[in-house]
């Protein structure tokens, strides 16, 4: 998804503040990039505009104290320098950058055609919209243009008339206004100028913030009400947000893993109490969920069926919103999502809050959309999550779920034991299995096709291994139950093919490991991932016993995380940046 970031401030390099933020903005997805400033004692703007990847790029443009900048995911219009941001009025005084869709673009360009559109985008209608609107003040022709926009947006807005001041503004896209001693941020996510700043201001849908280089000021649009807003510390460091000495964000975020784990059991034991009687107690209860927070949406129904009792439904979010007029106020919706931005999960949200529904919801992102959507939010803790491929934010999604799980049958304490004993076994499972999954993966990276099984808890780790695969390295793989092979799927096995079977000696490991000799019989190579070594596999995978065999997904996770990385290296390919991916994925 795009990335913006906008400086007024003190310093005098702000395009190279903007460009050193926009680097930290890439895990978002891009695929063009651009920077505007106004050059010091001047009023006339400077831009520059690039397509493909920011890393190592320094910037040309004179030194400034205000600039904005932007990585833009293409959504309408192709991967062009016209197409990138920023987007300027006809007069060129106004200058636009923006994430999000704006839905009824069309019918403004046609309105608008006395204007010079250089670009096919949605954004460029913004800044000829204010443009209508004559030499007002800025934050009024915002205001008076947004009311024509039918979308989402969090956009930056300056102007060559008022050259000290910044305009931020957002309805349903990300923007987080950063408070620091010498100047003032507005960007997609705290990421970016956390080295300057842990002082920030979520702003809401429907808020603006009008920055200057000695304060900020908010207001409602359209009434254009000035409003105080709540100050909150972050409590990620800059640290915690760079790659330190690994080759990538990735496996940083596998090996720390352990140390992620032991965070997530640092809960709020009231909120944590409150969270798990109102899943007990609901009479419709609905996990909403994408991608791999799906996965963990899915083990989360296991243990509230085996632990406490409780059934749910989980629901792909972007199905969801299909099944939303079932929502009302006997619905209790558990989202789940690791930035707390996803526009699929919002949007059923939306839905079912409007019939009524109680929204609980268990993310990373303190402040983000959902975050602040929820009645009770319970948090990951594992730390700014850079990598596109989500992987401890995954395991500690697991491990809130087992806590709500435990609190639901009344042994809080026992489930945060359990987790803290699951974090020594997930760091014996990345040093048994770190190595040798570097070489499994020189195998595997031949194979176009390869197949992942298990059975019961231990499904949802088939399907996520396989996500890990295909999205990092581009090895198309399918997950699935072991027993549902045979209704189909079994045709596709050949001599040599790959099978990866998730087989520890819990409840589910006999009927598995015979839908795994089934696929032997057939010539595959199977790979099994288990606590106890068996003849039938052709590649073993060692898994340490946990205490309890409810936590084998978690240490099952890991050597396929690992698995997907060294796979994706040995292709040659970037894992923290997968192609035509985007690590908050906030349009619908
Ligand atoms: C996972 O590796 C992917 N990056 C993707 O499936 C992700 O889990 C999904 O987009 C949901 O994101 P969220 O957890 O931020 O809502």
């Amino acid at each position: 998804m795009c990335g913006i970031i906008g400086y007024v401030g003190e310093l005098q390099d702000a395009a190279r503040v903007v460009l050193n933020g926009l680097k930290k903005l890439e895990y978002r997805g891009y695929d063009s990039w651009g920077i505007a400033v106004i050059p010091s004692g001047s009023t006339a703007v400077s831009i520059e505009k690039h397509i493909g990847h920011i890393s190592g790029a320094e910037t040309m443009l004179p030194k400034g104290s205000l600039a904005i900048g932007h990585t833009r995911w293409a959504t309408h219009g192709g991967v062009t320098e016209a197409n990138a941001h920023p987007h300027v009025s006809c007069g060129g005084d106004i200058i636009v950058v923006h994430n999000g869709i704006i839905e009824n673009f069309q019918e403004l360009r046609d309105e608008l055609s006395q204007h010079t559109f250089l670009s096919q985008t949605d954004t460029e209608v913004i800044p000829h919209l204010m443009e209508e609107y004559g030499k007002i003040p800025l934050e009024q022709a915002v205001s008076k243009a947004l009311q024509r926009v039918k979308g989402s947006y969090a956009i930056l807005v300056f102007s060559t008339r008022e050259p000290e001041k910044m305009i931020a503004v957002r309805k349903e896209s990300p923007l987080v206004i950063g408070l620091s001693s010498n100047g003032f941020f507005a960007a997609s996510d705290a990421v970016p100028f956390l080295e300057y700043t842990t002082k920030a201001v979520d702003l809401d849908d429907g808020e603006m913030a009008v920055i200057t280089r000695h304060h900020v000021e908010y207001y409602d649009i359209p009434s254009m009400a000035k409003k105080e807003k709540q100050q909150k510390k972050i409590t990620w460091t800059a640290e915690a947000a760079s790659k330190g000495d690994n080759a990538h964000y990735m496996i940083k975020e596998i090996l720390e893993q352990p140390s992620a784990l032991r965070n997530a059991v640092v809960q709020d034991k009231q909120k944590l109490t409150a969270f798990a009687k109102e899943v007990m107690n609901a009479k419709n209860l609905k996990l909403v969920a994408c991608g791999t927070s799906r996965h963990a949406a899915i083990i989360g129904r296991y243990l509230f069926t085996k632990l406490g009792k409780k059934p749910a439904d989980v629901y792909i979010a972007s199905e969801f919103s299909y099944f939303a007029d079932s929502s009302d106020a006997d619905t209790v919706i558990l989202a789940v999502s690791q930035s707390g931005e996803t526009a699929d999960v919002l949007d059923g949200l939306r839905k079912a809050k409007g019939k009524g529904a109680r929204i609980l919801s268990i993310v990373n992102v303190m402040g983000s959309t959902i975050d602040r959507m929820s009645d009770i939010t319970l948090y990951l803790n594992c730390g700014p999550e850079v990598g596109v491929a989500s992987t401890k934010a995954f395991l500690n999604q697991l491990a809130v779920f087992y806590l709500v799980a435990y609190t639901m049958a009344g042994k809080t304490e026992e489930g945060a034991k359990q987790i803290k004993d699951a974090a020594h076994v997930v760091e014996e499972s990345i040093k048994l299995n770190n190595e040798k999954m570097k070489m499994l993966a020189q195998t595997i990276k031949k194979f176009e096709h390869v197949y992942f099984l298990a059975r019961g808890v231990n499904f949802p780790i088939a399907i996520e291994g396989a996500l890990k695969l295909k999205e990092i390295s581009y090895v198309h793989a399918e997950g699935m139950p072991a027993g549902e092979l045979k209704h189909g799927t079994l045709a596709l096995i050949e001599k040599g093919t790959p099978v990866i079977l998730i087989n520890p000696t819990d409840y589910t490991y006999s009927d598995s490991l015979s839908n795994g000799m089934e696929t032997k019989a057939r010539g595959a190579f199977l790979i099994g991932l288990s606590n106890q070594i068996n003849p039938v596999y052709d590649f073993f995978i060692q898994l340490p016993t946990p205490s309890n065999e409810l936590l084998y997904p978690l240490v099952a996770t890991v050597p396929l995380q690992l698995l997907a990385y060294y796979t994706a290296c040995e292709k040659g390919l970037n894992p923290d940046k997968p192609r035509n991916l985007a690590k908050s994925v906030t349009v619908k």
